[in-house]
């Protein structure tokens, strides 16, 4: 009988939770031992690894975060920290091992399978910067959290007439900002992946203002140039000539967090599924990812070695239907 290791690594991601119950129901399923292993890949090389029995996966899915707990560590990047990895696999006689986590958690995969030990990868992260896969894990929850927030921002915005700068989280993604400046039909979004200046984002709230707008919303990627603070420094002093009140809402850990969405659960079951069946079939090495409607298995090096773009031409939709004029 094998045994299957499960681990969560890097940020948390909403819809976690489905995919670790689904990772461990279907390895049941196929007659094998299940361990999770607490802390990602520190809890790996510390040896903290418990039995998984199927009932300590029920009523989970609807939870946000990660029951096995993430973590991040230097040490597993350096040959050292991977041998103590591979060690402690062989000391709990773990077999083969699924990780769900970011994209540095999946290089993190691609250098066991390297070593010869057969894992699979599932995207999980809020930044959707994980390529060969339209959608990872959590983006959805963490979208439809920001949104909610910009919502709430925009009622407040518009009772004072004010300028508004919401960052989102991303890290050098602007997929975030993007689709939930979009979805929140912003005055303005500031990306990583596109030219931006104060200069512009000034014009923009005169030009909004003079349009009679009640408020002027900015989302704001937090790897974007300008970041928040700068466009806040500059519009701070140019607005009070102007006479608008500039604000900054930092949306922060809150788009981690939360009960995922219906996609997410969704997701993260079919993925935990894929997942698993990939090491029985024996195609080790491949993170599982959603194309359209499908569950696709692709080669960790070459997820690793790719570039997840932000679609420009939905930057470009979204300026056009920026700072209207009201009716
Ligand atoms: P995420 O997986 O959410 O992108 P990180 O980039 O912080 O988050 O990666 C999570 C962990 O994965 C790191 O703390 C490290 O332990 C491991 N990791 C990241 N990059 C590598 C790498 N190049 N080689 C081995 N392990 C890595
Ligand atoms: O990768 C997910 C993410 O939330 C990024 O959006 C953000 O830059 C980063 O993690 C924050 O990391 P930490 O949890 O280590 O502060």
């Amino acid at each position: 009988m094998k045994t299957l290791g499960v681990l969560t690594s890097g940020g948390d991601a909403p819809g976690t939770n489905a995919c670790i119950r689904a990772v461990v129901r279907t390895a049941l399923s196929r007659d094998m031992n299940v361990v999770g292993i607490r802390r990602g890949y520190a809890g790996l090389m510390e040896g903290e690894v418990k039995p998984m029995h199927g009932h300590f996966v029920g009523g989970i899915s609807h939870r946000g975060g990660t029951i096995l707990q993430t973590a991040r560590t230097e040490e597993f990047k350096t040959g050292a920290g991977q041998e103590q990895g591979l060690r402690s696999l062989k000391k709990h006689r773990i077999d083969v091992l699924v990780i769900i986590g970011g994209d540095g958690s999946l290089k993190g995969a691609l250098r066991l399978h390297e070593q010869g030990f057969p894992v699979a990868g599932v995207p999980a992260t809020i930044d959707n910067d994980v390529p060969f896969t339209d959608m990872a894990l959590g983006v959805d929850t963490a979208m439809n959290t920001a949104l909610r927030a910009i919502d709430k921002i925009k009622d407040t915005a518009t009772s004072h007439r004010r300028a508004f700068l919401v960052e989102t989280m991303g890290r050098d993604s602007g997929y975030l900002a993007l689709m939930v400046g979009m979805a929140g039909a912003a005055e303005a979004i500031v990306i990583p992946e596109a030219p931006s200046s104060c200069e512009q984002i000034l014009e923009l709230m005169k030009e909004a203002y003079g349009k009679g707008k009640a408020h002027f919303i900015v989302v704001i990627a937090e790897g974007a140039e300008p970041d928040c603070r700068t466009i806040d420094r500059y519009l701070t002093e140019r607005g009070k000539e102007l006479g608008f009140g500039v604000r900054v809402s930092i949306l922060g850990y809150i788009q981690r967090g939360g009960s995922p969405t219906a996609f997410d659960r969704l997701l993260g079951t079919r993925l935990g599924v894929a997942a698993v069946e990939q090491l029985v079939r024996g195609n080790y090495g491949k993170m599982v990812g959603l194309f359209g409607s499908e569950i696709v298995a692709t080669d960790l090096e070459k997820v690793v070695k790719g570039k997840k773009e932000v679609d420009l031409t939905l930057y470009e939709l979204a300026q056009m239907l920026e700072v209207y004029p009201p009716a």
